[in-house]
């Protein structure tokens, strides 16, 4: 399992230090929520502060745009050192043309799905992915209950992926935590999300630890 810790949930005068945990927490990747107040209801942050993030840390940055029209910005995302980068489907119009266009600018290209967006509309597409990101919360807000359906769109996606023997890997993100992440696991997922778990907690690296042994299983 590999685990991305949601730069969202730290606290935002102190982005530095929220990195130097993620590092200390042995943190594998540095998952970057950015929302534009039009694809979803909230703002979070853009390209200088990607590109703070991305010189600050030698993790890599799991980018993941919340954003309309994500066709507008993506290469200076790409510049700016996002190392993953997720679209939402459903802000798509061209997706095959904007993943073509994440790989083409070195990154790892995801598709993103709202919780009420079935995994099927990927079907064709599938091949032409690094990873699926499926959303377990409606994305916007960190802290917001984990839905437990998106457990079945992970397994769905692990049989079809497995079925045709493709390399996508499944991301999954909102209200993962200690207490969940092995359901999580077991449904196929490979990269887990969390947020207030890690940085709402009295000692984030510890969070860390405890996430990662709990979603410990036979194959993961
Ligand atoms: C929600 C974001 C998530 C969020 C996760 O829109 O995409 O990445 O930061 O936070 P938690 O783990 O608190 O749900
Ligand atoms: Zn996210």
């Amino acid at each position: 399992m590999l685990l991305a810790p949601s730069i969202l949930a730290a606290d935002p005068a102190n982005f530095a230090s929220a990195l130097d945990l993620c590092a200390e927490g042995g943190a594998d990747l540095v998952h970057v929520d950015v929302m534009d107040g039009h694809f979803v209801p909230n703002l979070s942050f853009g390209l200088p502060v990607l590109e703070a993030l991305a010189t600050r840390s030698d993790l890599p940055m799991d980018v993941h745009l919340m954003v309309s029209n994500p066709e507008r910005l993506l290469d200076r995302y790409l510049e700016a050192g996002a190392a993953w980068v997720s679209v939402h489907w459903e802000a798509a119009t061209h997706l095959d043309r904007l993943l073509q266009r994440i790989r083409e600018g070195g990154a790892r290209a995801g598709v993103a799905l709202n919780p009420a967006t079935p995994t099927e509309v990927l079907v064709d597409v599938l091949e032409a992915l690094d990873f699926v990101l499926v959303m377990s919360v409606n994305p916007g807000f960190a802290g917001q209950r984990f839905r437990p359906y998106a457990l079945n769109k992970a397994r769905k996606l692990a049989s079809e992926i497995r079925h045709r023997g493709l390399e996508v890997m499944i991301e999954m993100d909102g209200g993962i935590g200690a207490d969940n992440v092995r359901q999580v696991v077991d449904a196929g997922v490979e990269i887990c999300v969390a947020g207030s778990a890690v940085f709402g907690h009295p000692d984030p690296v510890a969070a860390m630890a405890e996430i990662r042994r709990n979603g410990r299983t036979e194959r993961a």
